[in-house]
């Protein structure tokens, strides 16, 4: 085995890291392996075209497509049938909440957060508008955690669906999800979870959370522009059908009106692709299967970002001028490398200006979690700086943004 995580073969996979640019604003979409470019263009070459003919390239197109459906599934520990692939994560929400809707009465009761991205909240919240009774979960203001204390006080016997995230894209700090959704489940509820800022950074599996509903987008973990929801078959298949009243009634046809973009989606295989390369490079060739060949590259891959995120932590938790959301452990359990923060008296969009002639790429604003910038009034500051890292940053880049920022703050 080849330990730690080979960085420089990481990076000669991805075309755009070729310059000499930090690009550490990942949590508002990663870069793309060439294995995934090759895929898309060669499927826009050779197969661009109506799939599931009998002829030669509209066969194999469908066939490219399954296959991505498939390993996307077995990427998370699931099956094809129990994934959907959508345009984003946000659209896949607003279909769920759909096709759920006639499942709740009026005075039933939906749990949201305060701390989730619109994405997993606003669609949820709209079924007020149909008597649905919504809920707020509020995180805790000296952690900027959700604390399960609090969702326990929420829960009574109409509660129906608790909707949170596994880890805030403007705070980073891991929540116990299967603790939480046992909670939710001992109410007789389920669980929809935000896995969005969490996914690019962890092994991924469903099943041993024991979610019912699930949210990743895929153009956050390497991949095209899409998002992926997961829900459990018999919920899917109770769901209400979204689509025409003659279409194949599985899942995910049956909730996917227009189905899936069918060139973004043949790239898929590329994401599994590139972790595959990841794996022989440092495990060499093994009979495990995917889901298993994943979590080891996602072993090496945490242990990297636990030692890029450290000095970060150091650096701004220490620092006088800085206030710092989220937790200071740097530990894979406590984190993503996900690190948010805001400098006193600095509007939040000074910081990223002031970095550019060092050639670093980070954002500043609410990130759509605007819910959460309100809760701390930071929206008269312009929201937080996030540095978000991934497993194709160095050591060195991290050294240059804590340098860089020394100066500028
Ligand atoms: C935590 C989180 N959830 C949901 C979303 C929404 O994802 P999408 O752009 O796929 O709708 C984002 C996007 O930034 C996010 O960071």
């Amino acid at each position: 085995m080849v330990s730690p995580l080979d960085v420089g073969f990481v990076r000669s996979h991805f075309p755009a890291l070729a310059s000499d640019w930090a690009i550490m604003e990942n949590a508002g979409g990663t870069l793309v392996p060439r294995q995934v470019i090759e895929r898309l263009h060669s499927y826009l070459s050779f197969n661009q075209i109506q799939p599931g003919a009998e002829f030669p390239i509209s066969a194999q197109a469908a066939e490219r497509i399954a296959e991505s459906e498939r390993l996307m599934a077995a990427m998370i520990g699931a099956e094809p049938g129990e994934v959907l692939i959508g345009p984003s994560t946000t659209m896949n929400v607003f279909l769920l909440s759909h096709a759920i809707r006639p499942w709740l009465k009026p005075g039933d009761e939906v749990i949201v957060t305060n701390l989730d991205h619109e994405a997993n909240n606003g669609a949820w919240r709209r079924l007020a508008e149909v008597g649905v009774v919504v809920r707020e979960w509020s995180f805790n203001l000296d952690t900027a955690a959700l604390e399960a204390h609090d969702l326990r006080a929420l829960l009574t016997d109409r509660t129906r669906l608790v909707c949170f995230t596994q880890c805030s894209n403007v705070v980073g700090t891991i929540h116990d999800v299967a603790g939480l959704t046992h909670i939710a489940h001992d109410a007789g509820a389920l669980v929809c979870v935000d896995a969005v800022a969490y996914a690019p950074h962890r092994h991924l599996d469903v099943k041993a959370l024991g979610v019912d509903f699930y949210l990743t987008s895929l153009y956050k973990i390497y991949g095209p522009h899409l998002g992926m929801l997961y829900g459990r078959r018999d919920l899917l298949r109770k769901a209400d059908r979204l689509n025409h009243f003659f279409t194949d009634d599985d899942v995910p046809l049956r909730l996917h009106p227009g189905g899936v973009n069918h060139e973004l989606t043949a790239s898929l295989s590329g994401v599994t692709a590139y972790f595959d390369a990841l794996h022989d490079r440092h495990f060499g060739p093994t009979n495990l299967p995917l889901h298993d060949r994943l979590g080891q590259v996602f072993g090496l891959i945490a242990d990297h970002e636990e030692t890029l995120c450290r000095p970060l932590l150091e650096f701004l938790g220490g620092h006088p001028r800085v206030r710092l959301n989220g937790s200071r452990d740097p530990d894979q359990r406590a984190r993503v490398p996900t690190v948010t923060f805001t400098v006193k008296d600095r509007k939040a969009d000074e910081i990223p200006t002031a970095l550019l002639p060092h050639r670093i790429g980070i954002r500043a604003g609410d990130f759509y979690a605007r819910r959460a910038i309100d809760t701390w009034n930071l929206g008269p500051q312009g929201g937080v700086v996030r540095a978000s890292i991934v497993h194709y940053n160095t050591v060195e880049e991290v050294n240059r943004l804590v340098a860089a920022l020394d100066r500028v703050i």
